[in-house]
């Protein structure tokens, strides 16, 4: 029996032996926002750092986030138009389809995945189609596939539909099957909550709901059994990867989630989470890198395969300067 255990952190040297997880680059996945008719990017104020990037950009974007190592990319458009029917979606010059293409013409070997959901490409923001005011699930399901298609055809590699409808991943994969895209991957949101930690998220994306909320679609935070019948539901329906949503406060649900199955998990570290750290970083309240660098390590312990992550890029130079 060792009643010393100090033993093994006495040096450096010595806790690096015995480091049981990792963090690497490669784990990381950086969200991007694409934004229509634009020619400079345009910062959002409530993630500094963070900006929506025209198409023109977005080669050189790719470079830079293909030489630190990262891991792939998470896309959202915001169209110029939007309308009811969230047409622009699924158009093959939608702002998503130009930003897969001119990636893809710059760093072929990236991974690229894209959001697949409609709020930000429909009037009222809702995740899909109103009947009335309410979300209709099954007349949303057609239009979650042509998008998903749509991003597949212009050369994602990962599709992530998002809008919590009922069956979005089984009807996003046979789709995609019909349409011979087979080998394009279905990153699932199957833990997602309902959480005010998206708040940024919404200002980045323009996507906040005009009435209601999204709690009739997205779980409530109170519900962890709840959340597991969706993580089951999603491996049933070809699901690729499986998302928990948010991270930090759901850290929970990703060990759930690993415990659960095999599928690769990712963690999505949102917007809030990113906010509150660079705002009370600016304070030199906290030392940012420091405590990304123990966030990311405490997805990872958790389970998580991967962590989405808008701190991506810096926590990547900091991971290749260690
Ligand atoms: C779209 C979507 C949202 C996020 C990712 N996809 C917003 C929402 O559900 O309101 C949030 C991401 C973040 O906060 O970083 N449905």
């Amino acid at each position: 029996m060792s009643d010393r255990l100090r033993r093994m952190r006495r040096t450096e040297a010595l806790r690096r032996l015995v480091r049981e997880t990792y963090v690497h680059a490669s784990d990381l996945i950086y969200p991007i926002f694409v934004r229509e008719g634009q020619t400079a990017p345009e910062p959002i104020e409530s993630m500094p750092g963070q900006s929506r990037l025209p198409v023109s950009h977005l080669g050189d974007e790719a470079r830079k986030i293909q030489d630190l190592g990262l891991g792939a990319v998470l896309l959202f458009g915001l169209p110029s138009q939007k309308d009811e029917a969230a047409s622009s979606c699924y158009s093959p010059d939608g702002v998503v389809q130009q930003a897969v293409r001119a990636i893809k013409k710059a760093t072929p070997e990236l991974v690229v995945m894209t959001d697949v959901c409609v709020c930000a490409y429909t009037p009222h923001g809702h995740c899909g189609v109103l009947n009335g005011t309410e979300v209709d699930n099954d007349a949303t399901l057609p239009l979650l596939a042509k998008m998903a298609v749509s991003h597949a055809e212009a050369g994602a590699d990962v599709v992530s539909p998002s809008a919590m409808m009922d069956r979005q991943v089984a009807a996003v994969r046979a789709t995609l099957n019909q349409c011979g895209l087979e080998s394009t991957a279905v990153m699932a949101y199957s833990a997602k909550f309902s959480s005010a930690f998206y708040g940024p998220f919404r200002e980045a994306a323009d996507s906040a709901p005009s009435f209601g909320d999204r709690a009739s679609y997205q779980h409530d935070y109170a519900n962890p059994r709840h959340a597991r019948r969706e993580l089951l539901q999603d491996i049933e329906e070809g699901a690729d990867i499986l998302m928990v949503k948010p991270g930090l406060a759901y850290l929970d649900i990703v060990l759930r989630a690993r415990e659960l199955c095999d599928l690769p998990i990712a963690a999505y570290a949102v917007s809030g989470e990113y906010s509150m750290i660079k705002a009370a970083a600016e304070r030199s309240w906290i030392d940012e890198k420091k405590i990304v660098l123990e966030t990311l390590t405490a997805f990872r312990r958790a389970g998580a395969d991967l962590v989405i992550t808008y701190h991506a890029k810096e926590a990547a130079a900091w991971l290749n300067n260690n």
